[in-house]
């Protein structure tokens, strides 16, 4: 089988990796500062991030590769509700970008199952990203009248 579908695998997999980490600092710091309803949502978007990394870890593993451990970035801390939101968007932005791309060469590489396994990602990535565009929306047009909302 192709490396270079391995390799855009192992690629999508060091981003979720980073996903995992962020959001879970995300979720610990939001709880921390008592935003409980916007941490809980972030954890549960983290654990849909882990069945990513998993299921391309098998993936990676079903076609004889070996599925990377290191995340693609470093966690960002402390930033802003406002700023930590722009993140995760750029974040879902980037995944979404690079998983179009790897589904092509997935096409190219006549692996389908593959394809499939992003396409299956990519649904779920647009999801985040949207609901991520949504709370920045809010938070731009009523500040932290909304953003008091965002406590549990
Ligand atoms: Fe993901
Ligand atoms: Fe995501």
């Amino acid at each position: 089988m192709s490396s270079k579908v391995i390799d855009v695998l192992n690629k999508a997999r060091e981003r979720e990796l980073h996903a995992i980490l962020q959001y879970m600092v995300e979720h610990y710091e939001l709880d921390n500062v008592g935003y409980d309803k916007l941490g809980s949502r972030v954890k549960e978007i983290a654990i849909v991030e882990m069945n990513h990394a998993e299921e391309l870890g098998e993936r990676i593993l079903f076609l004889d590769g070996s599925p990377v451990t290191k995340p693609s970035a470093d966690v960002k801390k402390n930033l802003s509700i406002a700023d930590l939101v722009k993140y995760n968007i750029e974040l879902e932005a980037g995944a979404i970008e690079m998983y179009n791309e790897a589904a092509a060469v997935c096409v190219a590489e006549g692996d389908n199952v593959s394809k499939t396994l992003f396409e299956k990602l990519l649904d779920a990535e647009d999801d985040h990203l949207d609901e991520f565009q949504k709370i920045l929306d809010h938070i731009q047009k009523l500040g932290d009248v909304y953003i008091s909302t965002l406590i549990g």
